[in-house]
């Protein structure tokens, strides 16, 4: 009698700040990816921790159902439900795991964690059935770039495991890239996330307009916040120099001002990762390196990995655009691995706001 094998099949859920999404992956393929982004924060510069939270409430039961649906999957077909359960905002956190507990409970299937970190890095292994499956192999360096945080990661196998063994090397002392972007647009006037405004406005200025000072931190850490500073006192001195009181003002007065004031910013930026990333890759002799989280839709960013991959001789990685912003394809990747390790979360785990990885 020939014996048939049950397919693996793993709905994973994040909701670590401001997306809501849900994923369904069957035996190692993504088969849907679902996520419902909050646009009630954009007027207030910021993502608002409470409105987030409602947002969640009212978001998650859709989203599930539809990432259930486009997978054409049934509740009763899942083997494990993958979460995230930090870090991030607690209140958001507080929706996804509580969902994912009660939907495990109900079923009688294992709940299986997943540090939302971790998730960006394992993004660059989550296969589709329409692409050939392109990852790094260990040990490979990863910059993972994020609102939140700017690290860099080293990567390796783990013997017998499916989940790989991630080592902080460096990290930001004080501001994410991410938070760098945002905080600057804010001051251009710019909408809420800024980076992608700075990303398009870049396109069209001259990155070497402006000179901001640059970060001169020990190791792989990286800081952000003196450079932010020093954007603010650029924009600071030029309308003393011109007599105005505003960026729109200084923008009638200087041709290309938000353009140029944007490619350079982005250009430091990009500069300052890119740098301690090489130092990283060559010190520990690593020519495999990947980029992950939202920052690294950043189109200079991606230039410049294209730039070093021929430049030092690396095989570079870069996630397709799905995959670099929060979603739950990711959260459903590290959970398979986690659930073929054997490694499930008790029911009683409650989510972290903080922690390294
Ligand atoms: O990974 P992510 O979606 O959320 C966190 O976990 O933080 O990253 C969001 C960050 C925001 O700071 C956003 O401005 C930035 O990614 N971002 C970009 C671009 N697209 C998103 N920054 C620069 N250029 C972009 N094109």
């Amino acid at each position: 009698m020939r014996r048939i094998m049950k397919k693996t099949v793993i709905l994973a859920i994040e909701s670590s700040c401001d997306d809501t999404s849900a994923a369904v992956l069957c035996d190692g393929v993504l088969l849907s990816n679902v996520t419902a982004s909050q646009k009630v924060h954009e007027e207030f510069g910021g993502v608002v921790p409470e409105l987030a939270s409602r947002a969640h409430q009212l978001n998650i039961m859709p989203v599930v159902d539809t990432a259930l649906k486009r997978a054409g999957v049934d509740k009763s077909g899942l083997s494990a439900i993958a979460v995230t359960r930090g870090p991030g905002l607690l209140g958001s956190l507080l929706v996804g795991t509580s969902f994912a507990k009660g939907l495990a409970m109900a079923l009688g299937i294992p709940l299986v964690e997943v540090n939302h970190l971790q998730g960006h890095v394992m993004a660059h292994f989550v296969e589709t059935n329409d692409a050939e499956p392109h990852h790094p192999q260990y040990p490979f360096l990863c910059l993972l770039v994020s609102g939140g945080n700017s690290q860099i990661v080293k990567v390796d196998a783990q013997e017998g495991k499916h989940m790989p063994k991630m080592e902080i090397i460096g990290q930001t002392i004080d501001d994410a890239a991410g938070e760098a972007f945002d905080k600057c647009a804010k001051v251009l006037g710019l909408p809420y996330p800024g980076g992608p405004w700075i990303d398009k406005l870049a396109k069209q200025g001259n990155p070497k307009a402006f000179v901001f000072a640059e970060p001169n931190i020990a190791g792989y850490n990286y800081s952000f916040s003196g450079l932010k500073t020093s954007f603010l006192y650029t924009i600071r001195d030029l309308m003393k120099a011109h007599g105005v009181s505003s960026v729109d003002e200084l923008a009638d007065c200087i041709p290309n001002f938000k353009e140029d004031l944007c490619a350079s910013l982005q250009y430091t930026i990009v500069d300052v990762l890119m740098r301690k990333l090489k130092k990283a890759a060559k010190d520990l002799e690593i020519s495999q390196v990947a980029v992950a989280g939202g920052v690294s839709a950043n189109s200079g960013l991606r230039d410049a990995f294209i730039d070093y991959g021929r430049r030092y001789r690396w095989q570079v990685f870069i996630p397709p655009f799905a995959f670099t912003t929060d979603n739950a394809a990711m959260i459903a990747q590290a959970g398979y691995c986690k659930f073929l390790d054997g490694e499930f979360c008790p029911i009683d785990a409650v989510p972290f706001a903080k922690t390294v990885i």
